[in-house]
């Protein structure tokens, strides 16, 4: 893009500001922002501060394969799980793309330590956590990383500083999402530097399709990998590559499925799996009606009582088929660090201007059928989010120590 073609386009949005002192930039940092400005999303610009809510459609309840039941079918599940893992057909997914701005640390919140006398760090966990299905099923797992390229480099220098943690390092794979520019109130671009936009990583909705521009997929299908199991990087105490529910989902035929915990209430604030127009689908928990949070069945039961966790597998074909489609633009109020007219920077104490994301939950819509898959709250979910209070810092060690780690 040229000056002159930028200049017509961020006349065209009112957003001429971005110009501003141009011609004090080195050349590069010029070139560098005219790349920025021609891959803003004038579409998703035009969302923001615009109520954006998608009409539901008929919604009806999904059951789940409840813990009874997996109790009761643990080994089937387990056989046909680790039968899986052993013929390399599965891999693992790191979301770590995310910039953590709740918990506000200034590195890749996997880098969290959360050892007390020890350290631990979210990372090693998350490893660790894997190690004990690598140890059982006797050979690797591939773990791709979605990063983005605020913390990519980092990510991996952190990595190889610790010596992936004792994980053989030609299993890993990094890859860096797509950024979004960022606007103020008032739908203005914001910059984070002279000459330079404010962005940020575009949301969890696009690691597939991210995967994909980096070129793995033909390292996903070299290794003849046929499920992908996605998850979050601050539930400090999920089971990834999970054999068991690996297993239940192959088992029951299904191309996706999701691990999921019981609400502690109808109005615990998760998003529930249910039926859209009989499509699997989750419902934030702002979107539900009364009606639908408290309804029941005959023997008191909730009936949507089932909340995801961010712990997904999904089967290659599959998104392979959906990956050339569009999910919905979620416009979020977030704190983001900019710098004023007059090239002051600001790093805001409260939300100050709207991100664009897509989500991953949007992606289970698109989805033909998916298996619910219940484990157990105390054992399996203690996410990250904050330093003190509820999914913090706090309440996942106090989780971890019950779970008998050593911190
Ligand atoms: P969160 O919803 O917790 O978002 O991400 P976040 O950006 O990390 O944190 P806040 O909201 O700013 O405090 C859930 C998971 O999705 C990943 C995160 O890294 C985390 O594992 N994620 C989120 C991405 O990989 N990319 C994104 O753009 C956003």
């Amino acid at each position: 893009m040229t000056r002159n073609e930028a200049e017509i386009i961020l006349k065209e949005h009112r957003q001429e500001h971005v110009l501003r002192g141009f011609d004090a930039l080195s050349e590069q940092a010029q070139q560098e922002l005219l790349t920025q400005i021609s891959e803003v999303n004038w579409d998703d610009l035009a969302l923001a501060g615009v109520q954006t809510e998608i009409p539901l459609g008929e919604i009806s309840p999904l059951g789940a394969v409840e813990i009874a039941e997996i109790n009761q079918r643990r080994e089937e599940f387990e056989q046909a799980g680790y039968d899986a893992i052993r013929k390399g057909k599965v891999a693992a997914l790191l979301l770590a793309g995310g910039m953590g701005t709740r918990l506000g640390l200034d590195k890749p919140k996997g880098e969290l330590n959360v050892g007390i006398d020890k350290t631990l760090y979210l990372f090693e966990c998350l490893i660790h956590n894997l190690m004990d299905v690598t140890s059982v099923a006797g050979n690797s797992i591939p773990l791709y990383i979605m990063t983005s390229e605020k913390n990519n480099d980092e990510t991996i220098a952190f990595f190889e500083q610790h010596d992936y943690f004792g994980y053989p390092k030609e299993d890993v794979a990094f890859f860096v999402q797509e950024m979004a520019a960022a606007v103020d109130y008032d739908g203005k671009l914001l910059l984070e530097a002279p000459g330079r936009l404010a962005t940020s990583p575009n949301g969890n909705g696009g690691w597939f399709s991210s995967l994909v521009k980096a070129g793995l997929l033909e390292d996903v299908h070299a290794r003849g990998v046929e499920w992908i199991n996605i998850f979050a990087v601050d539930n400090v105490l999920q089971r990834i590559c999970d054999p068991a529910f690996i297993g239940a989902t192959i088992l029951s035929g299904k191309v996706s499925g999701s691990k999921v915990v019981r609400k502690v209430d109808a109005y615990e604030k998760m998003g529930v799996l249910c039926l859209e127009d009989g499509k699997p689908s989750v419902v934030e928990y702002y979107e539900m009606s009364k009606e639908m949070a408290e309804s029941t069945d005959e023997r008191g039961n909730l009936l949507y009582a089932f909340g995801v966790i961010l712990n997904y597998i999904f089967r290659v074909d599959k998104l392979e088929e959906i990956v050339e489609r569009h999910l919905p633009v979620h416009v979020v109020e977030k704190k983001i660090p900019y710098i004023t007219e007059d090239g002051t920077p600001v790093k805001p104490e409260a939300p100050n201007g709207y991100k664009f994301e897509t989500l991953v939950v949007d992606m289970i819509r698109m989805m033909d059928d998916n298996l619910p898959y219940e484990v157990a709250r105390e054992k399996e979910f203690a996410p990250i989010k904050n330093l003190h209070g509820v999914d913090s810092l706090d309440s996942a060690r106090e989780l971890l120590i019950k779970n008998g780690v050593e911190l």
